[in-house]
């Protein structure tokens, strides 16, 4: 019998959620960001759930010749363009869309030989300071971008560092309304937490949202918010099973390190998922494990194939038991990724991401 680890990727969660950030901007289009192998949901795995959506976007070229083998034949888009010359003829060869954010780019467009028209997505330096144009040098790229027979069509786009916190949007929409205002073409600005957080307030145009996180299931501006607030729902469900059972007596230690000291007779599981799966290594006692369903405590280190959890909320558990470390357990109860990813000091992001190749994955 293989271990009992198992993830699932939840498809109805994923168009549910799909459907929340739609919503949210209902006159815009959704590109569905599957970057990083669909936030570790992998792209296969997750593409029924979100072909609703009205494009993909991605860096990765694999991810991009994947899509399209899963017949995928709606717009994908490079969110960091082209590494190098010969990765055009790719999006020549695929229709590809790409964004453009360096001269150098534009210097390997103005080079390339191609019938085919590229539709591209010149991005602007807002105020993150990682890729793109800054404004002073965004309409100079404008211009050369247009005079070029390669292109097709510009869009604009820039990406938000602070919408999900008190900082919010308003000097980087500035920057970006005061350079655009006057120039044609599609507009995409906001990320998951400006799509929930700032729509209603958007003055710009705004013709393709660009939701990641969301619509994985995890609220982009946690603590400030749940996912159960934005009514959000967990897209992946990493489970388990109690593989042992230890009765521990005042004053016993658990772990590597000793970190957990019974202060009377305590009931543990050893739960067969450790860091080696993906399960942070960073959580510490007290982080929330459901089994069978029922909220408990971890208890002392997680170690690389196990943790450990008290089981005193759950008298009748044993080996056997199920096992939930973040998602939705079979009685229907959520432990959000959101709060382990607090108890490890991260993001959701980074969980699902880290989701080990070791475990076995399940589209329900
Ligand atoms: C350019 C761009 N757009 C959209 C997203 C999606 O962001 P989020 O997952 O926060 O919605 C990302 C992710 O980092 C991104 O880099």
């Amino acid at each position: 019998m293989p271990r009992p680890i198992q993830a699932t990727i939840h498809s109805a969660a994923l168009s549910h959620n799909l459907t929340r950030a739609r919503q949210a901007a209902p006159d815009a289009k959704v590109w569905a960001i599957v970057k990083a192998n669909a936030y570790g949901h992998g792209i296969a795995r997750a593409f029924d759930g979100l072909r609703s959506a009205d494009g993909f976007a991605l860096l990765d070229l694999n991810e991009a010749t994947e899509l399209c083998a899963l017949d995928w034949r709606g717009p994908i888009l490079l969110l960091e363009g082209c590494f190098e010359a010969r990765d055009l003829e790719l999006c020549s060869g695929l229709g590809l869309w790409h964004v453009v954010h360096c001269n150098e780019q534009i210097d390997m467009l103005a080079a390339h030989k191609t019938q085919q028209g590229h539709r591209v997505f010149l991005k602007m330096n807002s105020g993150m300071n990682r890729l793109g144009f800054k404004p002073e040098r965004y309409r100079a790229a404008w211009t050369r971008l247009n005079a070029l027979p390669q292109v097709d069509e510009i869009s604009l786009m820039t990406h938000f560092s602070d919408a999900d916190n008190g900082k919010g949007i308003s000097a980087q929409l500035a920057a970006f309304e005061a350079t655009t205002h006057d120039l044609p073409g599609e507009r995409s600005l906001s990320n998951s937490a400006a799509t929930l957080r700032h729509s209603g307030v958007l003055t710009t145009r705004s013709d393709w949202i660009r939701p990641g996180i969301a619509v994985y299931g995890s609220a982009p501006d946690c603590p400030a918010h749940s996912a159960e607030h934005w009514g959000l729902q967990p897209t992946m469900t990493l489970a388990s099973k109690i593989i042992g059972v230890q009765q521990l007596e005042a004053g016993d230690t658990v772990g590597y390190g000793s970190t957990f000291t019974a202060d009377g007779p305590l009931t543990i599981g050893i739960v067969a998922c450790g860091y080696a799966d993906g399960y942070p290594r960073h959580c510490a006692t007290g982080t929330p494990m459901l089994v069978n369903g029922v909220r408990c405590r971890m208890v002392g280190r997680v170690s690389m194939d196990m943790v450990t959890v008290d089981l005193s909320p759950v008298p009748g558990a044993g080996i056997g038991s199920d096992v939930t470390l973040w998602g939705r357990a079979s009685n229907g109860v959520v432990l959000p990724i959101d709060e382990i990813a607090q108890a490890a000091g991260t993001v959701a992001y980074e969980l699902m991401c880290a989701l080990a190749p070791r475990v076995p994955v399940v589209v329900d």
